[in-house]
């Protein structure tokens, strides 16, 4: 098994360092300045999505978080409507679904029981179904209508890493393509994305290369009972995946609140010395989310904050910045996680705990 770690403590280090490549061989052959995205396994045509009256996107776990991310990247790219469930609550909600519906299923392993039982029953009802899966020939792989196959390589650490950070090229190459073919996006702004994707994996390295901050935070806040993640826009999405990974890889409680709705509840938990982890990557939001940063250090809370490189006005109100590189806003989800993954990953050591496989969980649910 140690030969298997690559000289890394444990498979979940591993594989968040396999991260950059991860991206890349997920984007090569796929993403090609200049050309339309590539999806060779993915078969509708403009009519056929022109078609579409609804776009449900279904999964569980850290795979519904990259669903989260893919609605706002589909919305905003293409402009249709996309709802967004965990399988086992979509399942048994009698929801709408006809020829006329289009379901995108997420799932690392390909065999989680109920996404692969919203999968069957969908296509019983006429609805087409594109399975983004990490693992070949995988049940949801082989019964899905289209697939687009993510390539981060095997992942044995429980608590899904690297393969989520691949589900989100996969529902952003989705949305370029559903854009390009419905021309709802000027050419030069998908280029330009297509161009900044391709960056990532060595934004990712550079994130990857120093983590002592990360480390010092993890060490500073692996005794507590509570923690909050903060978040507006993409940063929300991203709170909450950070937020389960803590949950998953600490057994520290944590929850995560979009900023906005802070005074709407949450804030009556913000007291002296309570730990916030926030992102602030949309750049139309810094202002507002500064507002919520501020609102919980008057209370007392300790923050820790991500952000791009230049945005250096949040130490003035923050414990600790962990700068990420610069990028466009839309896809900064993919470079912002990567902190959070390594202080679920610290707090969860300096905690002595079974990272690889935390207590009660299972790398892939196949029973409901
Ligand atoms: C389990 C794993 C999670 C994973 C979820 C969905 O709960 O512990 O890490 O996100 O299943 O798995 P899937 O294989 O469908 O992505």
């Amino acid at each position: 098994e140690s030969a298997e770690k690559g000289g890394y403590a444990h498979f979940t280090i591993k594989e968040i360092y396999e991260q950059p490549k991860a991206l890349k061989d997920t984007m090569t052959s796929r993403i090609i300045p200049g050309e339309k995205i590539r999806l060779d396994d993915i078969h509708i045509s403009k009519d056929m999505l022109t078609n579409y009256s609804r776009i449900y996107i279904v999964a569980c776990g850290t795979a519904y978080h990259a669903g989260l991310i893919g609605k706002v990247a589909i919305e905003n790219l293409a402009r249709i409507p996309v709802e967004v469930d965990v399988a086992s609550e979509f399942r048994y909600r009698n929801p709408i679904i006809d020829h006329k519906t289009l379901l995108i299923t997420i799932s690392q392993s390909g065999e989680t029981a109920d996404t692969l039982a919203v999968l069957r029953e969908s296509q019983t009802k006429g609805a087409r179904v594109i399975a983004i899966t990490n693992v070949v020939g995988s049940s949801i792989a082989r019964e899905a209508d289209d697939v687009f196959y993510t390539w981060a390589g095997p992942e044995i650490g429980v608590a899904s890493t690297k393969a989520y950070l691949t589900m989100l090229v996969a529902v952003y190459s989705i949305a370029l393509h559903f854009a390009e073919l419905l021309g709802t996006e000027e050419t030069s702004y998908l280029e330009e994305i297509k161009k900044e994707m391709l960056t990532l994996p060595e934004k990712v390295a550079k994130i990857l290369k120093d983590t002592t901050k990360i480390e010092h935070f993890a060490d500073k806040i692996h005794g507590e009972k509570d923690v909050f993640y903060l978040g507006r826009g993409l940063d929300y999405q991203i709170a909450v995946e950070a937020s389960l990974k803590l949950k998953e890889l600490s057994y520290i409680h944590s929850e995560a609140y979009p900023g906005g709705e802070l005074k709407h509840g949450s804030i009556a938990l913000i007291e002296e010395g309570i730990s916030v982890i926030t992102s602030l990557t949309q750049r139309e939001l810094f202002e507002k989310m500064q507002s919520n940063i501020k609102e919980v250090v008057s209370r007392g809370a300790k923050v820790m904050a991500i952000t791009y490189e230049d945005n250096k006005d949040v130490e003035k109100y923050s414990d600790e910045v962990i700068y990420i590189p610069n990028t466009m806003d839309i896809i900064a989800p993919i470079l912002a996680v990567v902190p959070t993954q390594l202080l679920a990953y610290y707090v969860s050591l300096y905690k002595g705990l079974d990272v690889d496989k935390p207590r009660n969980l299972a790398k892939s649910v196949t029973v409901e």
